[in-house]
């Protein structure tokens, strides 16, 4: 398989002096193209901040993060906006929807390059807020919010797709269509989708298992024979 990240020595303080909290301390990891991987470990592990890192969102205080062989630790800002915009999706805690756009605006922007109003529509449906696609964001729950941005993640034309706990805020048969579909994502149209989540059970789905603590990666597990996410159970 080939690498599509490859990170070395990654390292990242916030605070300074007595306050300071080592998020990253010293991380190496190598993502490949089309594989599902799962990052496990309690709160305040680093996970998030892995993940920002990954999609330029954050840039380290040392240590390298290369995308298909570029540097990207390096970038300036607006090189890494563009890096975002190209190779990310991201499915967020908090969601980043555009306010002034109705739903099904905002998941029409990530499809955009083929204004394909089909695919919109479809995964509306897919997430289950195909009802609600002329609504504006301030006037959906939470939980819809995060579908909007599910569904505009799926939507997007993007080779990796970073979800920080993207069942969180759903309810059970929302959370496992979101799974199946971040699954089919991997497996079919060969994205690369890295999932953090508190739920050991949905490790399961992982091609591989990372567990982190203290800002450490503690293990890499394989699965070498990964559980469907329709046969999850949690
Ligand atoms: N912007 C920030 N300013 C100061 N400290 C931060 C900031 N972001 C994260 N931290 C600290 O860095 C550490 C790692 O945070 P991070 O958000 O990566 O954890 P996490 O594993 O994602 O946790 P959770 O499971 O609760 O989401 C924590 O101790 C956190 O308090
Ligand atoms: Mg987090």
């Amino acid at each position: 398989m080939d690498k599509i990240l490859e990170v070395r020595n990654l390292h990242k303080t916030y605070g300074s002096n007595e306050n300071a909290v080592k998020a990253l301390d010293g991380i190496d990891l190598d993502v490949f193209e089309g594989e599902l991987l799962i990052v496990l470990g309690s709160s305040g592990s680093g996970k998030s901040t892995l993940l920002n890192m990954l999609g330029g969102m954050d840039k380290p205080d040392d240590g390298s993060i290369c995308f298909r062989g570029r540097e990207i630790s390096k970038l300036n800002d607006r090189e890494l906006t563009n890096y975002r915009k190209d190779n990310i999706g991201f499915i967020f805690q908090a969601f980043n929807l555009i306010g002034e756009l109705t739903v099904y605006e905002n998941v029409l922007i990530a499809a955009n390059i083929k204004k394909n109003s089909q695919i919109v529509e479809k995964t509306l449906e897919l997430v289950g807020i195909g009802d609600k696609k002329d609504k504006y964001p301030s006037r959906l729950s939470g939980g819809e919010q995060q579908r909007v941005a599910i569904a505009r993640a799926i939507a997007g034309s993007a080779d990796i797709l970073l979800c920080d706990e993207p069942t969180g805020a759903l309810d059970y048969e929302t959370g496992k269509q979101i799974l199946i579909q971040l699954e089919i994502l991997a497996k079919k149209y060969n994205k690369t989708v890295v999932i953090v989540t508190h739920t050991k059970e949905i490790a399961e789905m992982g091609d591989r298992v990372i567990k982190m603590k203290d800002g450490h990666i503690l293990s890499i597990k394989e699965n070498v024979n990964p559980v469907s996410a329709n046969d999850l159970e949690w």
